[in-house]
């Protein structure tokens, strides 16, 4: 296979650590069985995997009613159950100029339903200032809707100032966990979160089609989706105990083993471990692209102030050509466009041009970084209007 540099690890990560392989294998091959379906050894062990997990993630976000994490295929699915579940008409939301589609879209649905929908506008460095954001209150307020980091410029939230307004006010606190899970601390308690969403495939390490969310004991939502869930199976009715309630049909239990041993990896490094590695990285990084000729950085621009995702343009380049030039001629993956979130592009000022995605995770090493830098610096040297895409030197 072709030797490449991922820098893309804000859309998934990649490779995972080795064990996520081994977990998925085994349980295909020896294993295979739906949990909680029938009483055999393999059914119990299917379950005793889903449970794992569970443990693990509640472990990791200091959730103590593991029974209260519901797994789903990814965080869209999360937020969509969680916002069209809770909210009805005459509510309203506050939520970001910063959110992803995953959370915006939904919200336009549901705003043609009636529902009120109030958009902070957050600084050009996609900070929200919590001030704002109580301005913003009503009586009819039930729901803040905020993401932990953005994932077009990795920006960090005011999470636990957020959390306290929520709590003080007596609005629910839901949290997209998209660009946060598994590089910076989440904890539900400290941080007021009524509904941390999250997804298995970014920092937590699992495969793709695999995310849920935890909902906080005492709060209720409706059913987007029923069926049978291996419980109460001589009834019609959905259960009303958790999580069966919001998890019908087949899981994806080969998938969940591997979150659960993506999440014990993380474990087993330590967040603060991870966290130390990023930023220094995330620091070469902006210091590098600082140094480039033509370079304009979006976002904070400090490590201490964004996790793992940076985004920025190259004077003379489209965005889209200048991460085609990267992978065709230097092997490195970056994503270049919208990144599925037109309001934080607005808030930036990038909605007309886009721009180019770098972002790092655990693997990411200095050569790596080096080798980016290295690359930039070499495309911004071409004539803008002549580029000899194919005769690029390697770095
Ligand atoms: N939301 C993911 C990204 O930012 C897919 O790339």
């Amino acid at each position: 296979m072709k030797k490449v540099i991922y820098l893309d690890n804000a859309a998934t990560s990649w490779p995972k650590p080795e064990i996520v392989y081994q977990v998925i294998d085994h349980f295909n091959r020896n294993i295979g069985a739906n949990p909680g379906r029938g009483s055999s050894s393999k059914t119990l062990e299917a379950a005793s995997v889903l449970l794992g997990t569970r443990e693990a993630l509640a472990k990791l976000f200091n959730i103590s009613d593991v029974s209260r994490i519901v797994f789903t295929k990814n965080i869209t699915e999360s937020i969509n159950i969680v916002l069209k579940g809770y909210l009805k008409p005459g509510d309203h939301i506050i939520t970001s100029s910063m959110e992803h589609n995953a959370v915006a879209r939904p919200l336009h649905v549901l705003e043609k339903a009636g529902v009120e929908v109030t958009y902070v506008t957050c600084a050009p460095d996609g900070s929200l200032y919590p001030p704002d954001l109580e301005r913003s209150w009503k009586k009819n307020t039930r729901m803040v809707c905020l993401l932990a980091a953005s994932n077009v410029t990795g920006t960090i939230q005011p999470l636990q100032e957020v959390g306290k307004i929520c709590r003080e006010r007596g609005g629910t606190f839901l949290v997209d966990s998209a660009q946060s899970a598994g590089n910076i601390p989440m904890n539900v308690l400290e941080q007021n979160i009524d509904f941390l969403a999250f997804t298995g495939h970014k920092g937590l390490f699992g495969p793709q089609g695999t995310g849920g969310f935890y909902i906080r004991p005492g709060l209720e939502i409706r059913t987007l989706i029923e069926g049978g869930t291996g419980s109460l199976s001589a009834e019609t009715r959905q259960p009303e105990s958790l999580p069966d309630k919001y998890e019908s049909g087949t899981p994806n239990t080969p998938g969940i083993a591997g979150l659960g041993a993506g999440v014990e990896f993380i474990q087993k490094i330590g967040l603060t471990v991870i966290r130390k590695h990023e930023k220094e990285l995330m620091g070469m990084l902006i210091d590098g692209l600082k140094d480039i000729r033509g370079v304009t950085i979006y976002g904070p621009a400090d490590s201490r102030r964004q996790t793992s995702a940076l985004s920025f343009n190259l004077a003379g380049f489209e965005c889209g050509e200048l991460g085609f030039l990267l992978d065709k001629n230097f092997g490195i993956i970056t994503r270049s466009g919208m990144h599925c979130a037109p309001l934080a592009h607005k808030t930036i000022g990038t909605l007309d041009q886009g721009t180019c995605r770098v972002s790092l995770n655990y693997f990411t090493t200095r050569e790596d970084i080096e080798t980016f830098l290295k690359a930039v610096s070499k495309i911004g040297q071409q004539p803008v209007n002549n580029l000899p895409w194919e005769n690029l030197e390697k770095v």
